[in-house]
């Protein structure tokens, strides 16, 4: 048996279920997990309240989470790049909030031992993101960088490589995640009416490249510091508005993610953890999640 979060219909946290299923089998070319950690990001509950483009072909019951950390317990036939027992992490179609998981070898990296499980288990979606956007702005020791929602899941992690690529990063944030980006060498402005006079006044020579994880206002205020459009990146609204560019995760690289897992082994790259739960409180992980306000991740711990 797996214990698992699912839902049967669309909705808020309320719909989301803990339930005893049997255990799914790996298909021919998949692998089974026993989960570890499993991190929580935006498009499970974007996806869980019916707002994404594949909610239409959706079926019930559906499983939460996309990314894991695990051991190998089962192969699928014809399974040869992972052994049982192996540590591995990365991204599952669906259903990484449980005991079992079933997922694709190619979307798995191996786990390096100094890595824990929980950081592991929330590394894979916003890490892939974070670096793919940064490396389609081929950022340099030249560049100042404004990064919004830097504290959070995606922009702690953007920021982050940005200042391992060299560049001057400015980090917009709450108060309270002002001193925590100071620390990782970013400089922190409040996010809201007024930015752009706020950036200006910590970048009087200009801002080079941003990247958005929260909408409108940062972009407004990217073209208002006269950011060249293809220099600004936003994952979190319609590009073409603004005819800016929009590099988000591309497909998931096992190379980039054990180059990740590498500079957190190494102390150069930090993924804090906003909070775990127990599976049993999946619920309410969601709701912090979606209070919007967090320092990194939020984990599930079967
Ligand atoms: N996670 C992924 O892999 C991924 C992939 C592709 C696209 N996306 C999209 O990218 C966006 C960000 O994802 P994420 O995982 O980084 O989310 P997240 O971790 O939930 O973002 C939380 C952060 O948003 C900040 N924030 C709250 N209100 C803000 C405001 N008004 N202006 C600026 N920042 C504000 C918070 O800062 P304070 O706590 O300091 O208030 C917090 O640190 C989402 O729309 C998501 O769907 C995510």
């Amino acid at each position: 048996m797996s214990l698992a979060a699912r839902y049967h219909e669309f909705g808020p946290p309320s719909v989301l279920r803990i339930e005893n299923i049997d255990a799914p089998l790996p298909k021919p070319g998949k692998v089974r997990i026993a989960v570890r950690a499993a991190g929580l990001n935006p498009s499970d509950y974007k996806t869980r309240e019916g707002m994404t483009m594949g909610s239409a072909a959706f079926s019930f019951p559906a499983g939460v989470g996309r990314e894991l950390a695990g051991v190998v317990e089962k192969l699928g036939q014809g399974v040869t790049s992972l052994a049982v027992g192996d540590e591995v992490f990365g991204n599952v179609v669906s259903g990484a909030v449980a005991t079992l998981a079933v997922t694709n070898p190619d979307n798995m990296a191996r786990k390096p031992a100094g890595l824990d499980w929980v950081t592991a288990g929330g590394l894979a979606l916003a890490g892939q993101t974070a670096h793919d956007a940064v490396a389609s702005q081929r950022v340099t020791a030249d560049d100042t960088v404004l990064v919004s929602a830097a504290a959070g899941g995606v922009g702690v992690i953007i920021a982050q490589l940005a200042r391992l690529a060299g560049a001057t990063v400015i980090g917009t944030a709450s108060a309270a995640n002002h001193e925590f980006l100071e620390g990782l060498g970013v400089i922190p402005v409040a996010y809201g009416h007024g930015l752009a006079d706020r950036v200006r006044a910590v970048a009087p020579a200009g801002v080079s490249v941003v990247f958005d994880q929260h909408g409108r206002e940062t972009v407004e205020a990217a073209i208002d510091l006269g950011v060249p459009r293809t220099r600004i990146n936003s994952i979190a609204m319609d590009p073409e508005e603004f005819g800016i560019e929009r590099v988000g995760r591309g497909p998931i690289n096992t190379q980039t993610l054990e180059t990740l897992a590498r500079l957190v082994v190494e102390g150069s790259l930090v993924i804090p953890i906003e909070a775990t739960y127990p599976i049993a409180e999946t619920r309410q992980a969601f709701e912090h999640l979606e209070s919007g306000h967090l320092r990194g991740k939020i984990v599930i711990v079967p």
